[in-house]
């Protein structure tokens, strides 16, 4: 596929803590607009390439490219040759992306809407009016058009998630990473939150890349399913293929262990 085609690109990317190789090489493409879940045992690597992606993380080695420009690392002073990203080439680039975590951080003292109108406009410069209006469009795209003049701390935790997935699309993402969004809910709440996001799935062109024990929800948001083990792809295909007929023993026994 031609690169300025990809959403995102991992060449041949490693990250090591220490000793400790987590991703050894790893070569990850996805599509503009592709859905890609990321399935796998505890520990094999999922959250480290989100991290990289928000650039909480740096990459030992190897390259990452976001909408076909490089990511992780920027041109040197030698033609053709690239260097590790500046601190500034990073703030640049990671606006491009939207991250939605287990825990949702919701500023306690503020307002359901200044939450959502706060980066947009500290980080984007828009006026408030226009971030206002718009937060109002996403808290009722997440059916919390009554809540916004409410606190955090009065709503539910999958109501305080689907504030926290208006306040990352509020900054416009190209990509949006998922990392266990329902993990830390109560078992009653992860419809709620499972359902908006089938709808911004549904109702976008944006490019999702999500971590997901929801096997449900992963088949019918994901165009493809990457099935890691200690930082390694093992297995991929459409989604409905590799819930429905694994080929890897490792992948069987996966599946098998969160359903
Ligand atoms: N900051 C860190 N320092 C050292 N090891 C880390 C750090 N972050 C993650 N790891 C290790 O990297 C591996 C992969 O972790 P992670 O990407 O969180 O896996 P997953 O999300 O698939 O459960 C684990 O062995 C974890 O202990
Ligand atoms: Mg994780």
């Amino acid at each position: 596929m031609p690169t300025e085609d990809l959403a995102v690109r991992f060449d041949r990317v490693t990250k090591r803590y220490g000793d400790h190789t987590v991703l050894d090489g790893l070569d990850l493409e996805v599509a503009r607009g592709e859905r890609v879940t990321l399935i796998g045992p505890s520990g094999s690597g999922k959250t480290t390439i989100l991290r990289l992606l928000m650039t909480l993380e740096r990459v030992t080695d190897g390259v990452i490219h976001v909408a076909g420009q490089p990511f992780s690392h920027m041109p040197g002073r030698t033609p053709g040759k690239l260097v590790p990203a500046s601190e500034r080439h990073l703030a640049g680039r990671r606006r491009r992306i939207g991250m939605v975590f287990q825990q949702f951080n919701l500023f306690p003292h503020m307002s359901v809407l200044d939450n959502v109108v706060e980066a947009p406009v500290h980080v984007l410069g828009e006026s408030r009016d226009e971030a206002a209006r718009r937060a109002r469009d996403l808290l009722e795209l997440v059916g919390l058009a009554d809540k916004v003049d409410a606190r955090p701390t009065r709503l539910s935790g999958g109501q305080q998630q689907r504030v926290a997935i208006a306040r990352a699309l509020a900054m416009r993402p190209e990509i949006l990473l998922l990392d266990e969004v329902t993990s830390a809910l109560d078992p009653e709440l992860v419809a709620e939150v499972l359902d908006v996001l089938r709808d911004v799935a549904h109702r976008t062109d944006i490019t999702l890349l999500c971590v997901t024990h929801e096997m449900g929800f992963a088949r019918d948001v994901s165009d493809r399913i990457l099935m890691f083990d200690g930082g390694r792809i093992i297995e991929s295909g459409p989604a409905d293929e590799l819930l429905e007929a694994p080929t890897e023993e490792r992948t069987r026994a996966f599946l098998g262990s969160v359903r």
